[in-house]
């Protein structure tokens, strides 16, 4: 998809382009309160096309690492086309392919990683949720929990039409993770956007969780 077509899909759909600022502030702020905190450790759950490793100068200069987990194929897409583009993928960024449907295939995407466990971890499971079911959501919460240290942070985004927040809430309570609704479109857009708060934007919603 061009730029054009991508302005054209926002265009269609109310609020989409304001939801996708917010959300991205959201973990970006995410990223840079973990940073503060002394996590090193930035996984990408569903990384995609997120470019939040070249975006984000924070990061190299903190030292942290970007392990970005995707399918395979897709892990490859980008980087043929960032390659493409001319952009060289810093060290720092590393791939940790794995199909998340499939069990215990996220553990040894990151020990193939190096991600030591128990270490403290960003986990960033943007634009994700809404792909997975049930038993994938809760095997998610297990890995994550299993798979860092105390001090660790999650945060998510989804949407009330697919994934209530209380049941998103019970099952990463399940898995030992203290989690809670993030903030919401309206409290978001009365801080980074302004006052004037569109109606209808009730669906968005973030889930946060620590160890
Ligand atoms: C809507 S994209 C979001 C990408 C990025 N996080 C963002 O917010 O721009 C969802 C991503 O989740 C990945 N994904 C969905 N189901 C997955 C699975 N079972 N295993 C691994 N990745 C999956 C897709 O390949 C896709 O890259």
């Amino acid at each position: 998809m061009g730029a054009s077509e991508a302005s054209e899909v926002f265009a269609r759909i109310p609020f989409f382009f304001e939801h996708i600022r917010l959300r991205t502030r959201y973990m970006d702020d995410a990223v840079r309160r973990a940073l503060t905190a002394g996590v090193r450790d930035i996984i990408l759950v569903g990384a995609g096309f997120d470019c939040r490793s070249l975006r984000m100068p924070e990061i190299a200069a903190a030292g942290a690492r970007v392990v970005e987990v995707d399918h395979q194929a897709q892990l490859d897409e980008k980087r043929r086309r960032l390659t493409a583009a001319g952009v060289s993928i810093p060290e720092y960024v590393v791939p940790a392919p794995a199909d998340l449907a499939v069990e215990g295939e996220l553990e040894r995407a990151l020990a193939g990683a190096g991600v030591a466990e128990g270490s403290r971890v960003l986990w960033v499971c943007e634009g994700l949720l809404g792909y997975l079911g049930r038993d994938e959501v809760r095997a998610l919460a297990e890995a994550t929990s299993r798979g860092c240290g105390p001090g660790s942070f999650l945060v998510a985004n989804h949407s009330e039409t697919s994934w209530s927040s209380e049941t998103l809430v019970g099952l990463f309570e399940a898995a030992t993770w203290r989690a809670s609704r993030g903030p919401s479109f309206e409290a978001l857009h009365r801080t980074h956007i302004g006052a004037e708060v569109p109606p209808g934007s009730e669906a968005f919603a973030l889930l946060e969780a620590t160890r």
